[in-house]
């Protein structure tokens, strides 16, 4: 059965669509079979992955049930990928009663043996999508920014998860947060060193060690050109991040 990994930050703007493209480049780098699920309303993964969203199956119908999961993955760039476009919002609307957040866990089962890893990439909100994406996972990460507001903000973040991992899914591993966008090699600022260190303390998951640079670079030749950088930009300083954090994380045991 596949690892099933979400990353979720109710903040937008964070990485955590880049950081599933590239950590998803990554583990099939490293010979494993991944699947992607882009389940955000914007697409923005299945974009960055050169996927179609128009006229094919996408998790709008895998999560209605009108199509069985695996006539909705497609091979991309990077790594096989379920596709989502605008349709996605009205599972909101269409999925008002009870037990709504088991629908994604109950569409991976069957597909789940065919992967060693799915990542899920989620919308900006903690909503009804979220929801299923962190009773489906095994584990979940958290991309943020390196400052002071964005580290504060991962207080009400782990919060809400942590709400939700009681109430729905209690084996869930809170697998850790990551700086993303982190300028050079220098220091953090001190405001922002400090609230690092007063939110160690008070949440129960590892801030990680690897720290992802901002890259120019990689943001274009993820969001424009649909790369699978892992390939195509592997001399790249955000990529060699990537790679680390990938290690880490294997090495922790949380993949
Ligand atoms: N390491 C990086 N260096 C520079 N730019 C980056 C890096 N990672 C991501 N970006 C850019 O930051 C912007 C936001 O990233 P991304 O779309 O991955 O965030 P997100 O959390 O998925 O956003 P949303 O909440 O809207 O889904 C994008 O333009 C992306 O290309
Ligand atoms: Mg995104």
């Amino acid at each position: 059965m596949a690892k099933i990994i979400s990353l979720i930050n109710e903040k937008g703007g964070v990485g955590k669509t880049t950081s599933t493209n590239i950590i998803a480049a990554c583990l099939k780098h490293n010979n494993y079979k991944v699947l992607c699920i882009d389940f955000d309303p914007q697409g923005h993964l299945s974009f960055s992955m050169g996927a179609k969203t128009k006229g094919c199956n996408t998790m709008y119908d895998v999560i209605r049930r009108t199509v069985k999961t695996r006539y909705a993955i497609q091979d991309s760039n990077v790594t096989d990928i379920i596709p989502a476009n605008d349709m996605l919002k009205s599972i909101e609307q269409e999925f008002t009663g009870v037990g709504n957040e088991q629908l994604l866990k109950e569409a991976l089962k069957s597909i789940s043996p065919l992967y060693d890893y799915i990542l899920i990439d989620t919308p900006p909100e903690l909503g009804l999508v979220s929801a299923n994406a962190l009773v489906a996972s095994d584990v979940v990460i958290i991309p943020c920014l390196p400052d002071g507001y964005s580290l504060r903000g991962m207080i009400k973040v782990h919060e809400t998860i942590s709400r939700l991992k009681h109430a729905f899914n209690p084996d869930l591993v809170l697998g850790g947060i990551f700086l993303v966008r982190f300028y050079g090699r220098e220091k953090l600022s001190r405001s922002a060193a400090e609230v690092l260190e007063e939110i160690t303390k008070s949440l129960d998951m590892p801030i990680l060690k690897t720290r992802i640079r901002h890259s120019n670079i990689i943001s274009h030749a993820t969001s424009v050109l649909q790369l699978n950088v892992v390939e195509d930009r592997k001399h790249n300083n955000a990529v060699k991040d990537y790679q680390d954090l990938v290690q880490e994380l294997l090495e922790r045991g949380t993949l």
